[in-house]
């Protein structure tokens, strides 16, 4: 593989910016200064060292975002922002957001170039749980909670599949659902009798926003984290 590739993938940053610290030899690769982007490495058993740090090959990359409104979940597009345009730092690997929020949805967006796992936690069959923080304007039926819990009319071939709903303010409330269909939230809260005006994602298989991270803000996900995310993948 080549240098400039491998550090890429390592996290030491864009192509670009890697290219740069090599050409100002900031890089050694088994004791040596290199200058050569286009060295070839050997990313399994080469020491690799940025400002005398070793660098670890990394296969993939998971990271969590939190997304605002008004950004498209989308990898490109010609008129409007896209979440990957926020993720410009972590460019020059194939990333993508795993399954997809409205423009207007804010929270957890998982964002990552690990196709498998993507497929896995979006597949209909492992039914991976998502938590979403609901506003929402209208009257509620009284037994709003309990048609969520049976499954819900939203004008699909079937009924939704059983979902938690926990009431926490006189307009808001928890919904855990294990599917992604579309507009699934906006379409299960106007099926009791509510129109959504705010919808926040709080968990996806596991994995809780850090609600540290500002609205717009993405970190890499700890060891742990994707651990975890790679278990609710294979349930
Ligand atoms: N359900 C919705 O209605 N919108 C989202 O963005 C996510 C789930």
């Amino acid at each position: 593989m080549r240098l400039d590739k491998f550090m890429a993938q390592a996290g030491a940053g864009t192509r670009s910016q890697v290219k740069e610290y090599i050409r100002k030899g900031n890089v050694a690769v088994n004791g040596s200064v290199v200058k050569r982007p286009e060295l070839a490495v050997n990313e399994l058993t080469d020491d690799i060292q940025l400002f005398g740090e070793k660098l670890c090959f990394k296969q993939y990359h998971y990271y969590m975002l939190n997304k605002p409104a008004g950004v498209v979940t989308a990898t490109k597009d010609n008129h409007e922002m896209t979440v990957m345009d926020l993720m410009r730092t972590a460019q020059g690997r194939d990333l993508f957001p795993v399954g997809r929020l409205d423009k207007d949805t804010v929270g957890l967006l998982i964002i990552t170039d690990d196709g498998e796992l993507s497929h896995r936690l979006l597949s209909p069959k492992r039914h991976v749980e998502k938590t979403y923080y609901v506003e929402y304007e209208g009257e509620l039926f009284p037994d709003a909670a309990e048609r969520l819990a049976r499954g819900v009319d939203i004008g699909d071939a079937a009924p939704t599949l059983p979902a938690r709903a926990c009431m926490t303010a006189s307009c808001s409330l928890e919904l855990s659902i294990t599917e992604g269909r579309y507009h699934q939230v906006k379409r299960m809260i106007q099926a009791v009798g509510g129109k959504v005006t705010y919808l926040k994602r709080t968990a996806f298989g596991g994995l809780c926003l850090d609600e540290s991270l500002p609205e717009g803000a993405w970190r890499e996900l700890s060891e742990e984290e994707t651990t975890q995310l790679k278990a609710h993948g294979r349930l």
